[in-house]
């Protein structure tokens, strides 16, 4: 009985891995608008630490929006079946992601075992562009576009800034609600991004969450982790490309100095792939989709090629942030389902910005 609730569980939370959004045609949107930004104190304690979510969201309308995701992911027969499993992973989730899902929990008036499974769900089927880049002075840029098919995620969206002892220790830019994250930087040291592993397909997804019950992190929490504890560039790639995780991934990180910047292709195990920067002999940029970087992408998904073709126009010379933000604004590399854009430099880390995309991007008429 478990374990078909836990198989449902994965064939639902699949989500639409691998649909490519349709073009559709509409004007590109004007200058962005940038999500709130909340402080998190990792002092206070699990319980009550997300309580600031509440002063830029209504409770009201993250439950609505998890109610949509939900509803739009998981048929309700099923809902309902496996509640009562997804409740038991309560039992098994570490500190501090208990007490916080817990909290959030409270937080939204909801159900606990919903807060889960959007924590889950996002695992599942996070897709993006990330892009790494050098100039010619040595500055390195991160740049990443995340993708998800659900747009009331855009109203969501929501930057934050954790603090320890009053003082930045790490940020990242997350969804209400989602205690993981995707995008984040430790100031002065690295910027990392996540992107879902396209070749990890959703029918196993149901042995991630049995694997979650035996051990291994959920890929969004290693991230946290990481820029919580790394205490440079090289000690976060070696987190990032050795420790087990519940599902492949890429991650692209990037430090302060010259050269620093990897993307790792991850198995559950450990790293499959290490493709550095390589700036001395050309490789001034890296772009990672959601496909490993040595195999042509599927024909249908052109978001890699546009980035390549597009850093090479601009060129090594004219690189910026602002250049590195042209390209991630460029169909299809933002497209339809793109949520929102994330730029960083961990050497300069107060220019971290986001700007969100309200309509999505799509195809220039
Ligand atoms: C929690 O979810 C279950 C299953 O969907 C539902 O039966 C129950 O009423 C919910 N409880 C609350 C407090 O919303
Ligand atoms: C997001 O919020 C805006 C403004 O409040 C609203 O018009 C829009 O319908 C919301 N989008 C979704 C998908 O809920
Ligand atoms: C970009 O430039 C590199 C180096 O000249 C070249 O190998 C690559 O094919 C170019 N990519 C695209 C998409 O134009
Ligand atoms: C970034 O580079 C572009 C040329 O690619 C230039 O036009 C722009 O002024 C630069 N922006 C900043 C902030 O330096
Ligand atoms: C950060 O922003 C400042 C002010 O806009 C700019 O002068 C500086 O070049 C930026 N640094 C990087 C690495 O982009």
């Amino acid at each position: 009985m478990k374990r078909t609730a836990l198989l449902l569980l994965g064939l639902v939370l699949a989500g639409p891995c691998g649909a490519q959004p349709a073009p559709q045609s509409a004007p590109q949107p004007a200058p962005q608008p940038a999500p709130p930004t909340v402080h998190i104190s990792l002092d206070q304690d699990p319980d009550v630490r997300w309580k600031p979510l509440l002063e830029v969201f209504d409770a009201e309308y993250l439950q609505k929006a998890a109610a949509t995701i939900i509803d739009a992911t998981v048929p309700k027969w099923v809902h309902h079946a496996i509640a009562p499993v997804v409740k038991s992973l309560e039992n098994h989730i570490p500190p501090p992601y208990a007490g916080e899902i817990r909290s959030l929990t409270s937080l939204f008036g909801g159900n606990v075992s919903d807060v889960i499974l959007l924590n889950f769900a996002y695992e599942a089927s996070a897709f993006c562009t990330s892009i790494l880049a050098q100039d010619k002075y040595g500055n390195v840029y991160h740049g990443r576009n995340l993708d998800y098919p659900h747009a009331v995620l855009r109203n969501v969206t929501v930057d934050v800034v954790f603090l320890k002892k009053g003082k930045v220790a790490y940020r990242g830019t997350t969804f209400a609600g989602y205690v993981g994250l995707w995008t984040g930087q430790s100031p002065n040291k690295f910027t990392v991004s996540g992107d879902q592993r396209g070749t990890d397909r959703w029918w196993n997804y149901w042995k991630n969450v049995v694997s979650l019950l035996l051990k291994g992190s959920p890929v969004s929490w290693l991230v946290r982790e990481t820029l919580e504890e790394a205490e440079d560039f090289q000690d976060a790639v070696m987190r990032l490309a050795k420790t087990p995780i519940i599902t492949g991934v890429y991650y692209i990180v990037a430090g302060v100095r010259a050269g620093e910047g990897v993307v790792i292709t991850r198995d559950r195990k450990g790293p499959a792939d290490i493709w550095p920067l390589d700036p001395l002999n050309g490789a001034w940029y890296r772009v990672e989709t959601n496909f490993d970087h040595w195999l042509p992408p599927p024909s249908t998904d052109h978001r890699r090629e546009a980035a390549n073709k597009a850093l090479n126009a601009t060129g090594q010379a004219n690189l910026n942030m602002s250049s590195v933000y042209q390209v991630l604004s460029l169909f299809p590399v933002c497209n339809g389902i793109t949520i929102y854009s994330t730029l960083m430099s961990a050497a300069a880390p107060e220019n971290y910005t986001t700007v969100m995309w309200p309509e999505g991007c799509h195809k220039p008429t």
